[in-house]
């Protein structure tokens, strides 16, 4: 039997029209949470994604203001913005849409940013909490994986969850994320040996490596859910995930496609982190 699609556009914009009222709400009381976004140089994938940044954030009322900087702007004229954000106390949230241009520490400049506007969840202070079991920011993509899978009711508790691969920004803090959930989790990536060995005992699949069909019908558990997280141009120009679609459609229960599974979630939570980091600085 084909899978259940799991349609990141569908679950963004039930959470948004939430996030929309909660907005209105902090409006009654003179609050318009903000965020700043920061891009430096011009790659037009980047831009792309800002720009989606930004009308989001339009979108359910929060104000957002984007900062564009040369591809050669030197690191401490950089930090230094990022200075001026944390004490400009309209600025809820900070982003700086990575990557960077290699000059530019990636490391620093994320240091730099308060923990309290560090709505990326990326800042040390945010990770570790995470690691405990705090309340904190979690990072975007992996949040809106856990939405994903909340939005069918899929119990999470107890499951096995494999995660191929361990970015920072979407491995990492995935299986940190389930494990708060009470799942199994297993962590794969590109040393493991035998891959499909673990990948097939996954009852709940994430691929986060950025390598366009590196997951089969053949790595898949019949009736796991699988989560794609890749975005690839393949050969044609055409956009593919990490999975080979046609083949685990076939297989698992549940799967999200590429495009239009994980992408708008990602937005979504940082909108999400916006309200909360503009709640949080005023106590509420
Ligand atoms: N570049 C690609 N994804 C992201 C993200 O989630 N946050 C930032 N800051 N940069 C990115």
């Amino acid at each position: 039997m084909a899978a259940e699609l799991i349609k990141g556009k569908e679950v963004a914009s039930t959470i948004r029209q939430r996030l929309k009222e909660e907005t209105e709400a902090l409006k009654t009381r003179g609050i318009v949470p903000g965020l700043t976004v920061l891009l430096v140089g011009d790659d037009p994938a980047s831009l792309s994604y800002v720009k989606g940044k930004v009308k989001a954030c339009g979108e359910v009322g929060l104000r957002s203001d984007l900062k564009r900087y040369p591809a050669t702007i030197r690191e401490e004229e950089l930090l230094k913005e990022i200075q001026t954000c944390n004490e400009d106390d309209t600025v809820d949230g900070i982003l700086v849409q990575l990557p960077l241009p290699k000059h530019i520490d990636e490391r620093k400049v994320i240091e730099a940013i308060s923990p309290e506007k560090d709505v990326d969840g990326f800042h040390p202070v945010s990770v570790g909490k995470m690691v405990i079991g705090e309340e904190t920011f979690y990072s975007c993509t992996p949040a809106g994986i856990i939405e994903m899978v909340k939005s069918k009711n899929i119990d999470i508790a107890g499951k096995h969850v494999v995660i191929v691969g361990r970015s920072n920004i979407v491995g990492k803090p995935a299986g940190l994320l389930f494990l708060k959930e009470n799942a199994t989790v297993t962590y794969c990536h590109s040393k493991t040996v035998g891959l499909s060995n673990y990948t097939r005992q996954a009852d709940i699949l994430v691929v986060a490596v950025g390598r366009a069909g590196i997951i089969g019908k053949e790595d898949v558990k019949p009736g796991a859910v699988v989560i794609d997280v890749g975005v690839n141009r393949n050969a044609e120009g055409k956009l593919v995930g990490d999975v080979r679609f046609d083949e685990v459609k076939e297989v698992a229960s549940y799967l999200t496609p590429v495009p239009g599974g994980v992408g708008p979630m990602t937005i979504t939570m940082l909108l999400a982190n916006t309200i909360k980091a503009a709640k949080n600085r005023r106590g509420i």
